[in-house]
């Protein structure tokens, strides 16, 4: 029996016209570009429009995507969703981004893990190719979190984007993937939490007068998280792997702040030209972070056949992990 391997066919990432500058918010709110800067590293953020959902910026980085594989939507064995911002609570809105693409008979589910979903979706995607079950699947990562942002709120609202990363993943005789580090620790929701909505507490008037439509965060308890799983779930990838961090090209991880990045890299001894970066376009756009830092990556022809690369993320759950991947 030959192993099944995986490979990365063609990635697409798509993000809105909209922008929202720091300078936006100094006349926004009691903030400024350089507390923004200097705080997070971000300078700009990508904003849906009104009419957008998640599903809609999904669409258009698959379609990227499939362009770029030369594939059609029926060529797709199976969709993968990762998103926080999903259209609705149900269906999963993997469902309608394959059926507005044209498959309407093909498998589709979604993944809510936060801020990991990319990084579980990876895992997850590569083991139903690994496994036999498809030969071809796209994963998806698309979020609209500006939607669930509490604009009057300085320690937040200065974080979030929206945007969307499509991969397809297909069988290949080598195998890219060399490695997962999964975790979570579920004791503590209220620590990075959209507390109404859900069958815990239902939307009222009072709940969206008081903003629980909208992400809670407690910022500094999640920095401290963010960097030491950024930090483990790296390393023990890499152990697993068989890998030493010298033998890694590229660290892709989660756009969350660009402190958490250079925190965990400087720890982890990863040099600046090793850790992917765009958080100064885009902010934090959750799922989406990683594809779109990847697609930006190769499409400025970083990436080559052989480099290997950690893809870390971290978010709500809490939740974090990390996969390495060696690119074909
Ligand atoms: N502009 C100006 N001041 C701000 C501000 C803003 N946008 N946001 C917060 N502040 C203020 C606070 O009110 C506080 O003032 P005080 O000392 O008078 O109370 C001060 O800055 C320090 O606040 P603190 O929360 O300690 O700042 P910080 O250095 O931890 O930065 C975050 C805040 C949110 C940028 C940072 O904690 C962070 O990025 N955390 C992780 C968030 C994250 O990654 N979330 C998603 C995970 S997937």
């Amino acid at each position: 029996m030959n192993p099944i391997g995986v490979k990365i066919r063609a990635v697409g990432s798509y993000a809105p016209e909209k922008i929202l500058t720091n300078e936006d918010f100094e006349r926004m709110l009691d903030t400024s570009d350089e507390w923004i800067t200097s705080r997070t590293g971000m300078k700009r953020r990508h904003i849906s429009a009104p009419e957008q959902a998640s599903s809609d910026l999904g669409i258009e980085a698959a379609r990227i995507a499939l362009q770029r594989a030369n594939l059609t939507p029926q060529d797709i064995d199976c969709y993968v969703v990762a998103s926080a911002t999903p259209d609705y609570i149900f269906p999963a809105t993997s469902a309608i981004i394959a059926a507005k693409l044209g498959a309407t008979d093909k498998p589709a589910f979604d993944m809510e893990i936060g801020c990991s979903g990319f990084i579980y979706g990876l895992t997850v995607c590569a083991g139903l190719i690994r496994g036999g079950v498809h030969k071809r699947v796209m994963l998806i990562g698309a979020e609209t979190l500006t939607k669930f942002t509490n604009y009057e709120d300085r320690g937040t609202s200065i974080l979030f984007g929206d945007g969307a990363g499509a991969a397809i993943l297909e069988a290949s005789e080598i195998d890219s993937f060399l490695s997962s580090d999964l975790g979570s620790d579920g004791s503590n929701p209220a620590i990075l939490l959209l507390p109404t909505g859900g069958s815990r507490e239902r939307v009222t008037q009072a709940a969206i007068d008081a903003k629980r439509d909208m992400i809670y965060m407690n910022g500094r308890e999640v920095f401290k998280f963010a960097v030491t799983k950024m930090i483990q779930s790296t390393a023990r990838a890499l152990e697993k792997a068989g890998l030493t961090k010298e033998q890694c090209n590229f660290l892709i991880p989660h756009q969350a702040n660009k402190r958490i990045i250079d925190a965990a890299s400087k720890y982890l001894e990863m040099p600046p030209e090793k850790v992917l970066v765009n958080i100064q376009e885009y902010g934090n756009t959750s799922c989406a972070s990683v594809p779109l830092a990847l697609d930006e990556a190769l499409q400025g022809g970083k990436i080559h056949p052989g480099d290997i690369i950690v893809f870390v993320g971290f978010g709500a759950g809490l939740s974090w992990g990390a996969v390495t991947w060696r690119w074909q």
